[in-house]
């Protein structure tokens, strides 16, 4: 089979969104604890972070980093987190069952994300707190000084961090959640504290919570009414997705970003008509802050007891293969094609939590397969984001009907540009040419492909590199026509000028 391909840099949708290259951190499992913070650790720095670890996020090319949950921040006070460490409560966490230390907290996070260079994305409990907790937490974080809180926080050594994007609340719309209300109970809630925050700093940029999945029985009732109430004062809307192959329909999982194309689609549609009936001319914007692989089977993963009350257990530390970092790099190829509405996008979780990064307590840390294409659609995505015209053979599939087996995303910048494409069929190669005529481009500088005879192939701390991505030599660029044969369950990443 063939596919032909089309790039123009006239088909331009957007400029790249360096906020789309972002993750997250909850206190959730092991992402923190023997994640991202252990003293005692034989790479640990003044701070206690793991350096292999701060090392590893950089090369991930993380921009933003979301904090401190996910469900845990439903239930959490900020305030444990912050002050004397021998002064800081241990806490019941509902949300995974665990005790939190509070030996990790708002002023380490910060240090943190200066160390790894990346922008934190701070979220709000609006499950069992509301609009004066919110304020106060805006305070210490960012009000210059001459404050009870801003001096509170001079006092622990720190500057104003000048965080300016935050999410207003987590999946209010989930029965699990601490403090799970109405669209209209928590639409109230989000508009009178993003109101209440824009008189301090009127121009925060604030996410509102979308439903936790589109397959959720309010999903666009949910985004509706919350954005009645809520539009004029928040600037996106949040968006979740998790995909596994739990049932064993590798066509479908493979064809997962259809399922993420028409996710934001309907948000924005939803979005758009809430701005309709307002006769608003602002457009809302998709923070699609949670996405990721993730196994509802537990044989994929590892956990610790559900029911024990333990400091940092293991939580859904899923073990991810070849076919799962095909499915990553097709559901950045998704999120980048709608560089249009999605302002920020998180890769849900950062370390051992179903994560890129992996580590062993008081051992090593190591990348996962999903790490690779993250860090080279990262490092490589660059100016605007080209549509592809795509002519594809397609794959039929149980989950999203009829799909093109291959997708694609480019980038282009002073005469440089990116290709992202992916085979996903599990039946054989394609050829794929592609018209990059009008592109100027006359040599392929690299070419990477993740693909291995063993679509399950997967890493370890014995086996940290079993799975990388692999130098893609076939590539040939002529006369303005790039070809490439790509292998069935494949992903692939070129660099052009
Ligand atoms: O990322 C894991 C969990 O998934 C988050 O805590 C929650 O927001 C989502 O349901």
């Amino acid at each position: 089979p063939t596919a032909h391909l089309t790039i123009d840099p006239a088909f331009s949708i957007a400029p790249v969104n360096r906020r789309t290259f972002g993750t997250f951190v909850e206190h959730m499992g092991r992402c923190v604890y023997t994640g991202i913070y252990e003293p005692g650790h034989a790479t640990a720095d003044e701070d206690g972070f793991r350096k292999d670890v701060l090392e590893l996020t950089r090369e991930l090319g993380a921009s933003v980093v979301r904090y401190p949950g996910g469900n845990f921040v439903s239930g959490y006070r900020w305030e444990d987190g912050v002050g004397p460490r021998d002064a800081r409560p241990r806490r019941l966490d509902l949300a995974w069952h665990s005790v939190e230390t509070n030996e990790f907290g708002l002023d380490e996070f910060m240090r943190w994300c200066a160390k790894a260079g990346v922008e934190p994305m701070m979220a709000l409990n609006l499950g069992t707190r509301g609009v004066q907790e919110a304020l106060d937490l805006l305070e210490y974080t960012n009000h210059p000084d001459g404050t009870a809180l801003s001096e509170l926080r001079a006092q622990h050594g720190a500057s104003p961090y000048g965080v300016k994007l935050w999410c207003l609340g987590n999946e209010l719309d989930g029965p699990w959640q601490v403090g799970h209300k109405t669209p209209t109970e928590y639409g109230r809630l989000a508009a009178e504290t993003a109101r209440a925050m824009r008189m301090v700093e009127p121009d925060l940029q604030l996410v509102a919570c979308g439903s936790s999945s589109s397959k959720m029985p309010l999903f666009g009732t949910w985004e509706r009414d919350v954005l009645r109430e809520t539009y004029e004062f928040v600037d996106y809307i949040s968006c979740h997705a998790y995909y596994g192959n739990d049932d064993g329909d590798t066509a479908s999982f493979l064809a997962s970003a259809v399922d993420m194309d028409h996710f934001i689609d309907s948000v924005t549609a939803t979005a758009d008509h809430v701005g309709a009936e307002l006769k608003s001319r602002k457009r809302i914007g998709i923070s699609f802050d949670e996405w990721n692989v993730w196994y509802g089977d537990r044989s994929r993963r590892t956990d610790g007891p559900a029911d024990a009350w333990e400091v940092a257990p293991r939580r859904i530390e899923d073990e991810y293969n070849v076919t799962d970092a095909v499915v990553v790099g097709n559901l950045l190829i998704s999120l980048l094609r709608h560089s249009d509405r999605v302002a920020v996008a998180c890769l849900a979780q950062l370390a051992n939590v179903i994560a890129p990064i992996m580590t062993d307590p008081g051992g090593a840390a190591w990348r996962q397969p999903i790490f690779h294409p993250f860090a080279i659609t990262s490092r490589l995505a660059a100016g605007q984001v080209l549509r592809v015209e795509t002519d594809s053979p397609t794959v039929t599939t149980l989950k999203h009907g009829e799909v093109t087996a291959v997708d694609a995303i480019a980038t282009y910048e002073e005469g440089r540009l990116a290709l992202f494409v992916v085979n996903r069929s599990t039946d054989g190669p394609i050829e794929i040419t592609v018209d990059l005529s009008r592109t100027g481009v006359n040599s392929v500088d690299e070419a990477v492909i993740i693909h291995d005879t063993d679509p399950l192939a997967t890493n370890s701390a014995a086996a940290p590199d079993r799975v990388t991505a692999q130098p893609f030599d076939s590539a040939q660029l002529v006369d303005g026509k790039l070809t490439i044969t790509l292998p069935a369950i494949s992903w692939s990443a070129l660099s052009l000028s």
